[in-house]
């Protein structure tokens, strides 16, 4: 299984983070020192990936604590930073539970340890998913070398570690299942080259595909399962994940393909009934570079949970119309 991290702590009180932004050309990391660092870090998406995101609000928290900001104006920065993957409300959320309850002299210590806490959590629930992801693959590796598909990238780099819907493949990798792994271009933005990249790093055999090359694949019976993963999910199992994602449930379905969604429970907003109420990030019209005509640039989409076969959580797979047992 991958144990490689996005984000560590440099002396306890700057935080380092692998530039995204750079990647897969380069590899560079960025010190974050402020609030404002991190709240950039998010926006310009140098961490990207819903659970990367929270555990970088927890600790900008941490980081604007330090440097003396009110704990108010340290919420609403992080929290405008970016709509759609709930992770960082549910980090913020859970930051100022605690903080609340802490001594404002012990508050920037506090936060540090909470945002820690956050950090080695999203781990641990990351390679419980990639266990619980091998079980359900086990049995679809019987027939020979298992083809999968994902779109974008919820690797590791995406996490604090291990990755959500890659997990079970690097999971499977290392049990010595013969895959293959088809990985979805993710336009505007090219995250599927994110996720080329970790598994050429990891010796994962694998074809990066342009987005919409993935129906035809299905139909010609090349895709076994597909996997995931989520920015939200609502609590009727309705997920928002990186737009085109709603696409290929919708091959998935017509080609009989089993379709899963890969999250830690910090992705589910029970808060949020179904998938109308997801706040949708439109971005900005220059990342789609089609010079001067008008664009529209949705970045996620929603998937209805009638097209999910399962959701894999660190507490095993359910049903999506099932997520109130484990999250309630
Ligand atoms: O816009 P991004 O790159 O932050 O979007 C990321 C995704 O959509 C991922 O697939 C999602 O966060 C799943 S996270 C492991």
């Amino acid at each position: 299984m991958n144990a490689l991290r996005t984000i560590a702590e440099e002396d306890g009180a700057v935080v380092v983070i692998l530039d995204q932004t750079r990647l897969p050309k380069e590899t560079a990391f960025v010190r974050l020192h402020t609030l404002a660092d991190a709240a950039h870090a998010i926006r310009v998406m140098q961490v990207r990936g819903a659970p990367l995101i929270g555990a970088t609000a927890a600790y900008g928290v941490a980081l604007g604590l330090s440097e003396g900001q009110p704990l108010e104006t340290i919420l609403s920065t992080l929290a405008a930073t970016r709509p759609t993957a709930v992770n960082l409300h549910w980090a913020l959320d859970r930051m100022q539970r605690v903080l609340e309850k802490s001594a404002l002299a012990g508050r920037p210590e506090t936060a540090w340890e909470e945002a820690r806490a956050i950090a080695r959590e999203d781990a641990a629930a990351n390679a419980a998913i990639g266990k619980y992801g091998l079980e359900m693959l086990h049995p679809l590796a019987a027939k020979g070398c298992l083809n999968l598909m994902t779109h974008c990238n919820a690797g590791w780099l995406a996490t604090v570690a291990h990755g959500t819907a890659i997990s079970p493949m690097y999971a499977a990798h290392a049990a010595g299942l013969a895959l293959h792994v088809w990985v979805s271009e993710t336009r505007p933005r090219n995250q599927g080259l994110l996720t080329a990249w970790e598994l050429a790093e990891a010796g994962v055999p694998h074809t990066l595909i342009a987005d919409n090359a993935a129906g035809l694949l299905m139909m010609q019976g090349k895709v076994d399962c597909i996997i995931v993963g989520a920015d939200r999910i609502a609590a009727n199992g309705d997920t928002a994940n990186k737009v085109g994602t709603y696409l290929k449930a919708l091959a998935a379905q017509a080609h009989k393909v089993p379709f899963y969604v890969a999250a830690p429970l910090s992705t589910v907003d029970c808060a949020c009934p179904d998938g109308s109420q997801i706040p949708i990030e439109e971005r900005a019209a220059d990342e789609l570079g089609a010079g001067n005509v008008p664009v529209a640039n949705p970045a996620f989409d929603v998937t209805p949970a009638n097209l999910i076969t399962g959701i894999i959580t660190e507490h095993g797979i359910v049903a999506p119309g099932e997520l109130a047992n484990v999250k309630p």
